[in-house]
């Protein structure tokens, strides 16, 4: 006959037992199981999901081909094509030109003065540089940011030939390099922004050109730079009594 203790003892055993069936249950049922089971038997399935379209022939842009009439995998674009995003209709932003209607005796002179053998484009890109197009303002608002930056990219490219002031004596000068104008004379403290623009991306007389080595936003930091670097010879003496009598910070 069991005694009221060893009844005690296996009921507790039992109830131990249907514990772990529980917890077993449980894990079965768990996230853990689902996935430790599933995914080796996923990973094992999924190479034999590959689809046909995989295995069709396909040719890199510069390998040769022998399917097409001139031997090039790579298409030509078509004439006229402009990658995303580099549509250059900001006439202002990009050339620092206004918008130029040219009056039709200029077009009938240009044709004359490119002559009987100069070509039609020639007449036209005369007529399209015609001077006094340049424009008069920024594309986008002098913050001290654009002239810092300004200031950055005229170290790096221009300094070594107009100096650090603008004067024209840079180090390259020294060497023997055609001398440039100084940046404070009269015609370039009056001249239109544009214009230096225009310098810095299509070059002027034995000065290179710099639209491949600097973007056009930062060419305009430039010109906002030599604009303070020329007001930084000529500030108007009765501006600077009336800021130092305001009392602004030295
Ligand atoms: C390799 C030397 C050299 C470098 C670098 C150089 N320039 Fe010049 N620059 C010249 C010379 C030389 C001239 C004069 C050209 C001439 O009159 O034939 C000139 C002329 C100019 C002029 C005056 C144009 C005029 O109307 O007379 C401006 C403005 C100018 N440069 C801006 C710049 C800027 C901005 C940079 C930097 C992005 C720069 N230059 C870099 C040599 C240089």
């Amino acid at each position: 006959m069991k005694t009221n203790r060893q009844d005690a003892k296996s009921a507790k055993k039992t109830n131990s037992h249907s514990m772990e069936t529980r917890a077993f249950l449980a894990f079965l049922a768990s996230w853990r199981f689902v996935f430790l089971r599933t995914l080796p038997l996923v990973c094992f399935l999924l190479p034999a999901c590959q689809q046909e379209m995989a295995m069709q022939p396909s040719g890199r842009p510069d390998e040769g081909s022998s399917f097409f009439a001139d031997e090039r995998e790579a298409r030509p674009v078509v004439g006229g094509t402009v990658a995303r995003g580099h549509l250059r209709t900001d006439l202002h932003l990009f050339t620092g030109k206004r918008k130029h209607e040219p009056e039709p005796w200029q077009i009938a002179m240009s044709f004359v003065t490119s002559g009987a053998g100069g070509n039609i484009f020639g007449g036209l890109a005369v007529t399209a540089d015609a001077q006094g197009n340049d424009v008069e303002e920024f594309p986008f608002p002098v913050t001290h940011e654009v002239l810092e930056l300004g200031r950055q990219r005229y170290m790096i490219y221009c300094v070594v030939c107009h100096d650090s002031l603008g004067t024209g004596r840079g180090k390259i000068v020294e060497r023997g390099y055609t001398p440039p104008p100084s940046y404070h004379i009269d015609r370039l403290r009056t001249v239109a922004v544009g214009h230096f623009f225009d310098v810095i991306t299509n070059g002027y007389g034995s000065m290179p050109d710099y639209k491949q080595q600097i973007p056009p936003h930062d060419r305009w930091a430039i010109t906002a730079y030599i604009r303070a670097l020329q007001l930084s010879q000529h500030f108007p003496a009765e501006q600077a009594k009336q800021e130092q009598a305001g009392g602004r910070p030295q």
